[in-house]
């Protein structure tokens, strides 16, 4: 890992973008990982089908609040069909660090929020394996 991808990493969890709550939310979700009791929310607004306004907010580790602030910047603008075709993979490369899987839990709560709160997925193929 390079230290430019740590600095990446770190930055978004001192100054996270789009931090906060929107009042009037279309869709707000909130979830916590129950290992450890880390917990993110996002609210999101949506107009013609497309995300206009995004915001987080929660705590936890490093990791956990750095991609949900990631993720917020990843979904501005995008239509709920883009959305929808987020990955795992996508994410962590968006992270631009080697995570090991005992963090995937880590790096993919935000977008766990995000897709159980835009369309009630709640258990992603594979998840088991990466406990
Ligand atoms: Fe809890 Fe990372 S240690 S989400």
């Amino acid at each position: 890992m390079s230290l430019d991808q740590l600095e990446y990493i770190l930055d978004h969890y001192k100054n996270p973008r789009n931090y906060g709550t929107l009042p009037d939310a279309d869709v707000s979700y909130e979830e916590g990982n129950p290992s450890c009791g880390d917990v993110v929310r996002i609210d999101l607004k949506i107009e013609d089908n497309k995300v206009v306004d995004a915001k987080f907010s929660g705590q936890g580790c490093t990791i956990s609040q750095a991609s949900a602030s990631i993720l917020t910047e990843m979904i501005m603008g995008k239509s709920l069909e883009e959305i929808k075709e987020i990955s795992k993979e996508d994410m962590l490369n968006a992270l631009g660090i080697r995570i090991s899987p005992i963090r995937f839990k880590c790096a993919l709560l935000a977008l766990k929020v995000l897709k159980s709160g835009l369309y009630g997925i709640k258990n992603w193929p594979g998840e088991e394996e990466e406990r």
